[in-house]
């Protein structure tokens, strides 16, 4: 049985053009003009894209005494109804435990997954057993990123150590690290201040993240990389300082790349001065929403390529949740939603408005993050062999965003009342329609595990350099009698 995608105009991050598209088991077998098959799709007034790949979420994650209430159920739903066609969700052992057990966790929890999904493993401790896992994550676990948290003292947290440790094992593995960049011992030591004078509120979750130590900390991180030869992803990139870094480092020839999410693009730290406190507890995430001028940085960034990718870092508590810190912001769980909203928002926001182009929408949602995490073109493209993961993309469908009727379990949604335009009319999962009309038509499970090999070109140009440039000592003769 055969699908045409058909009417529609062809959107990739290099080109446009009018074509139909033809999908067999799953993959994509015929791109060109009048192709016919047993499912017709009509595509007439919509851009066929490929599908979104959010790098960046986390679904049922145990985090700060609870769960994130999207799990991979609720929180795929979302993906698809919002175009997205791929997950990236972060595998975290708790200290002391073996990355191979907490990996059977995270197996058994994506099992209910309706698109596709991979994993980060986060290095959460260090020892011998972790440096020796780290193999098996790469060889036999097709996992080829590992996430460090520089932030959130006394649970999650790495120190320099550790990190230049894991970056240097990574570089070994041909892996590509990950950091969430933010001085964790400047925060912890800012929120006892903000506390001990009586700010309590959500408002004080921002104040005692400035981005300043967002860019202490990318720097740092970068000059770890630099120091272990090894590529560097920062996530959730969300200031001016911490852009700042990334940009002077990819000037200098390292291969580090940022990720802004639709959140730090189109919200700003005013949502932390509403009266309510629920509102703004709902918006309590890490970094926190900053100043607007951060959102020009972040939105050059993209158009200019110093950034690559957008991405969500879905990470949803209830309101209920959120109030566990009523009396103590340190206690409200960090975290926001937007899985079904990022395409629509990114598109309304950066495309509409002319801050990127159409094909720079592909690249940042889709794209860019396949080949960072070597899954192109299997993945963000639309090729002849690839997976036909697509989303059929109306530009003049529009609506209200609303927590009614949305797939996240939440009770509510960070951008309730935000109009949007450009909505997904089809989005298709290995060639199957699995959200069509408004409607998901997928089942819990129908998602698969996408295996990620490591970066042998990246890992020998990088070892190639370190080898040639590396500190050598200087044979002599005629050395003089010392003290002569
Ligand atoms: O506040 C956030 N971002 N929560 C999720 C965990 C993380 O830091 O990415
Ligand atoms: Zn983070
Ligand atoms: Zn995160
Ligand atoms: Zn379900």
């Amino acid at each position: 049985m055969t699908t045409v995608i058909k009417g529609g105009t062809i959107v990739t991050a290099d080109l446009t053009y009018k074509a139909d598209v033809k999908i067999d088991a799953g993959k994509i077998i015929e791109i060109g003009p009048n192709l016919a098959g047993d499912t017709v799709l009509d595509a007439s007034g919509c851009y066929v894209m490929p599908g979104g790949i959010d790098p960046h979420v986390h679904l049922e994650m145990p985090f700060m005494g609870t769960y994130s209430a999207d799990d991979f159920d609720s929180g795929t739903r979302a993906a698809i109804a919002g175009g997205t066609t791929m997950v990236v969700d972060f595998c975290l052992p708790e200290p002391g435990q073996s990355l191979l057990d907490a990996l059977k966790r995270w197996d058994n929890k994506a099992s209910r997954a309706h698109c596709d999904y991979s994993f980060h493993m986060a290095i959460t401790w260090w020892g011998e057993q972790v440096f020796d896992e780290m193999k098996a994550v790469v060889r036999n676990h097709g996992i080829n990123s590992f996430k460090h948290f520089m932030a959130y003292k006394g649970s999650l947290m790495v120190n320099d150590e550790e990190m230049f440790a894991s970056f240097s094992r990574c570089s070994e593995l041909g892996a590509l690290p990950l950091v969430h960049a933010e001085n964790g011992d400047i925060v912890a030591a800012l929120q006892q201040k903000l506390m001990d004078e009586g700010l309590d509120g959500p408002e004080a979750h921002a104040y005692s993240r400035p981005a300043e130590v967002e860019g202490e900390a990318t720097n740092r991180a970068i000059i770890i990389a630099d120091m272990a030869k090894v590529p560097l992803y920062v996530v959730h990139t969300s200031c001016e300082q911490a852009h700042e870094a990334i940009r002077r480092a990819r000037q200098a020839g390292m291969r580090v790349y940022g990720e802004p999410l639709i959140q730090h693009l189109t919200l700003d730290e005013s949502e932390y001065s509403n009266k309510d406190w629920d509102h703004s507890a709902r918006r309590v995430m890490s970094p926190p929403f900053r100043d607007k001028r951060h959102q020009d940085s972040l939105w050059a960034g993209l158009s200019a390529g110093s950034l690559q990718v957008v991405a969500t870092d879905h990470c949803a508590f209830t309101t209920a949740q959120k109030r566990t810190g009523i009396g103590d912001f340190r206690k409200i769980p960090n975290g926001t939603g937007g899985l079904e909203d990022r395409l629509p928002m990114l598109w309304t926001h950066g495309v509409a408005t002319g801050r990127i182009t159409m094909n720079e929408f592909v690249a940042v949602t889709s794209t860019n993050i396949a080949k960072i995490l070597n899954i192109y073109p299997q993945k963000g493209a639309i090729l002849v062999g690839a997976d036909a993961d697509l989303v059929v993309f109306d530009p003049q469908a529009s609506k209200v965003i609303s927590a009614n009727g949305q797939q996240s379990a939440l009770d509510y949604n960070i951008f309730e009342g935000q109009p949007v335009s450009g909505l997904p009319r089809y989005t298709l999962s290995r060639g199957k329609i699995v959200y069509a009309d408004g409607k998901i038509r997928s089942n819990e499970g129908d998602g698969q595990f996408v295996s990620r090999a490591p970066f042998p070109a990246t890992a020998k140009a990088l070892s190639t350099w370190k080898e040639l440039t590396a500190p050598a000592k200087v044979e002599r003769s005629g050395i003089p009698a010392s003290g002569v």
